[in-house]
């Protein structure tokens, strides 16, 4: 067990280089069992949710290599392969629901566990569900885990209008519908950047998909795709993260590999508190000088304010002039992280889907604990101004979404290191 003891205070200057988006990289490995043969990745972070991912697809029979130098990944993947996905894997990483639909599309089958909920609350397969059963498939739950059966000849293209943009339900429809007969319509899909990322590769691999960003996918079924080499979309969580810790530190920090376009809402909200938000050719400079302003956000699907940026926003809302209203709009449990903010000083109630933020001039260092990647997160930068010592404990969660997050801290000026609890005595 380790924990990141900080010492609030410094102002953050300097550089820092995004690498490939997690919520990416995860769903680019399993596209890449759509086709035999060997795909190359670049740019896949080097975080256990990548090893986790790697290991699912070895059981399923693919030869898997992962540089953590190079940030690549090379996965080779047989004729046949298998159609489970153990709840060992799954329960470890809910990501691994990725699979499902590379695996009716290459096998006409998959069993996949039943991630159950998680610390950001009840997520639910519903949506999943209902379109591959549009699509011709029988699905049942049986002894825990999802079984999926296509028709023997294969599943067949329809309409499919989903009841929200789901980033989850959209990946699976869409990595089904590739070689389906006929067209598949799916409308109301999530258009996160990640699902761009997602869609390119696909038709790099020969998919036929029209309308990429837009909230109608219209994908007509090819027989067969083919290996690919692809790089991961930088991770737009990751440099918001960095560019919120410049505004909250009063700091100067310049992210490489950003891209501000991926950003417009997070970006303009922090220039509405009062940071300066320079675009550069390969990324962003975020500069402040005073305290920030606190800013409302509302989360919604892309392109609406991301949920992974929301307790960032509240841990800089804490420190802020003013008041402001946040309200989640889709993990009710993201809210679970205010108990260990308040531990900090901070003044948050909530009430549903809402929470009030009173900006204080001081928070005060203690002890928290992260419940998961993007609350630990928030808890991090909220250590780093408040005054004296905090240990962030629970750093297995902000391990899955930051790599090296307290080194990259460091640099930039902070006082943070990396202990484990044997340390500690
Ligand atoms: N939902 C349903 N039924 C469904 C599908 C979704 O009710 O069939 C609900 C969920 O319960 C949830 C909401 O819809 O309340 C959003 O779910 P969605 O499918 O959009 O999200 P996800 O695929 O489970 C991904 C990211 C999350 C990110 C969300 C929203 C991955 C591995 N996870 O989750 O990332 O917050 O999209 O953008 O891509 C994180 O990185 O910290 C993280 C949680």
């Amino acid at each position: 067990m380790e924990i990141f003891r900080v010492t609030g205070g410094a102002r953050l200057v300097g550089e820092v280089r995004v690498s490939g988006a997690k919520n990416s990289s995860l769903k680019l490995m399993a596209v890449a069992l759509l086709a035999v043969g060997e795909s190359t990745i670049h740019n896949v972070p080097n975080i256990l949710d990548v090893t986790i991912m790697a290991q699912l697809l070895r059981r399923l029979g693919c030869t898997v290599e992962y540089s953590p130098e190079t940030e690549t990944v090379v996965i080779d993947v047989p004729e046949t392969i298998e159609h489970r996905a153990d709840y060992d894997l799954v329960r470890r990483m809910r990501a691994s629901i990725a699979v499902l639909g590379p695996l009716i599309a290459r096998t006409g089958a998959a069993d996949v566990a039943l991630p159950g909920g998680d610390n950001i609350g009840s997520r639910g397969l519903d949506m999943h569900i209902a379109g591959l059963e549009r699509m011709g498939a029988i699905v049942t739950s049986e002894h825990g885990y999802l079984v999926v059966q296509a028709p023997s000849t294969g599943l067949v293209g329809t309409h499919v209008y989903l009841d929200f943009p789901s980033v989850g339900a959209t990946e699976t429809l869409l990595m089904a519908a590739v070689n389906a007969h006929g067209t598949t319509v799916i409308d109301n899909v999530a258009r996160e950047p990640e699902i761009v990322d997602i869609c390119s590769m696909l038709v790099a691999m020969g998919a036929q998909i029209e309308g990429i960003g837009s909230p109608m996918l219209t994908i007509t079924g090819v027989d067969s795709l083919h290996p690919v080499e692809y790089t991961t979309v930088p991770d737009r969580i990751v440099a918001g993260t960095w560019a919120v810790a410049a505004t909250m530190t009063q700091g100067d920090i310049v992210v490489r590999n950003a891209r501000a376009e991926h950003l417009t809402l997070p970006l303009e909200k922090l220039s509405t508190a009062g940071a300066v938000i320079e675009t550069l050719d390969d990324g962003i400079r975020i500069t402040m000088d005073r305290r920030p302003h606190a800013v409302d956000v509302v989360t919604l699907p892309y392109p609406g304010f991301p949920t992974d940026l929301q307790p960032q926003f509240i841990a800089m809302n804490s420190i802020a002039t003013g008041s402001a209203l946040v309200t989640e709009n889709l993990f009710e449990a993201r809210f679970r992280f205010v108990q260990e903010l308040s531990r900090l000083g901070a003044e948050v109630r909530t009430d549903g889907h809402h929470a009030l933020v009173r900006g204080k001039s001081q928070l005060s260092g203690a002890p928290v604990e992260s419940t998961d990647i993007r609350a630990g997160a928030g808890l991090v930068l909220a250590a780093l101004v408040a005054e004296g010592e905090s240990t962030v404990h629970g750093v297995e969660h902000i391990d899955r979404g930051y790599v090296g997050f307290e080194s990259l801290l460091a640099q930039l000026g902070a006082d943070i290191k990396r202990e484990t609890l044997e340390d500690l005595g």
